[in-house]
């Protein structure tokens, strides 16, 4: 994209929700690369969260301690912030390869279902969301986080898909797991992320919907593209 059509695209936000494995973290790094925009990683959060309550000794046996949990973060706090590539902190340490696990995905869903941890994260979602020009996925940010969002997309893919991409992403960082395990995880997070109490994934209903089961990365860039200049009535080659 030209620096004049970027500077002609207005301080939108730009909600990406969906299923797990279904791209939308790719998608979303990709279209804030190109608009040059801020790329902000919801599901990251929570997996941090979840990592901080395992190596607090807050996750025993299956069980979350959410009271310790939550008097933790309300005492302390927690300094998740983003750094180069977009890897995700806590404070100066890089967690990023922990927080890709599969245990940390084993019970990052019930520990995001915890109506105090969503508050601690939209918190800072907010904060950082505020002035637009940011590009967010994850699963609640176009119904709850910012429901004003000016666009927002729902992606989809097939089951058999999305497991393949997940299996294909650990091997593709040395941590392998196997197949019917990748399945049973994205099934077990999709049930738990859209039928929790609060804000569960939905599909808002103003957004666009993508099932990129048959689509390249390419493909889906030049969609959400056309999309925004279509809505921006921006007139160039894209
Ligand atoms: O996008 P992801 O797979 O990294 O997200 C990890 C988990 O975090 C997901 O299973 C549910 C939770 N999550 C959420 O509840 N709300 C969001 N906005 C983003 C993620």
């Amino acid at each position: 994209m030209t620096k004049e059509t970027m500077n002609a695209i207005p301080d939108i936000i730009i909600a990406i929700d969906g299923y797990s494995a279904t791209g939308k973290s790719t998608l979303a790094k990709l279209i804030a690369s190109d608009f040059g925009f801020t790329y902000l990683d919801s599901g990251a959060m929570y997996r941090a969260v979840t990592l901080f309550a395992m190596e607090s000794g807050y996750v025993k046996g299956g069980e979350i301690d959410a009271q310790a949990l939550r008097k933790a973060l309300e005492t302390d706090g927690l300094d998740i912030r983003f750094g180069a590539e977009n890897h995700t902190f806590i404070g100066e340490r890089c967690i990023e390869k922990e927080i890709r696990s599969m245990e940390v995905s084993s019970y990052v869903s019930p520990v995001a279902a915890l109506a105090f941890v969503r508050a601690f994260v939209d918190e800072k979602l907010h904060a950082w969301g505020r002035q637009g020009r940011v590009v967010m996925d994850g699963r609640d940010i176009g119904t709850a986080v910012f429901p004003d969002a000016q666009l927002k997309l729902f992606v989809t893919a097939s089951d058999q898909v999305r497991a393949q991409r997940r299996y294909d992403e650990l091997v593709s960082k040395g941590q392998p797991s196997p197949m019917e395990e990748v399945m049973k995880n994205l099934k077990e997070r999709d049930y738990i992320d859209s039928h929790r109490e609060t804000n569960p994934l939905r599909q808002a209903k103003d957004a666009f919907v993508l099932d990129n089961s048959d689509m390249n990365l390419h493909e889906e860039l030049v969609w959400v593209k056309g999309l925004v200049m279509g809505r921006f009535q921006i007139f160039e080659s894209i």
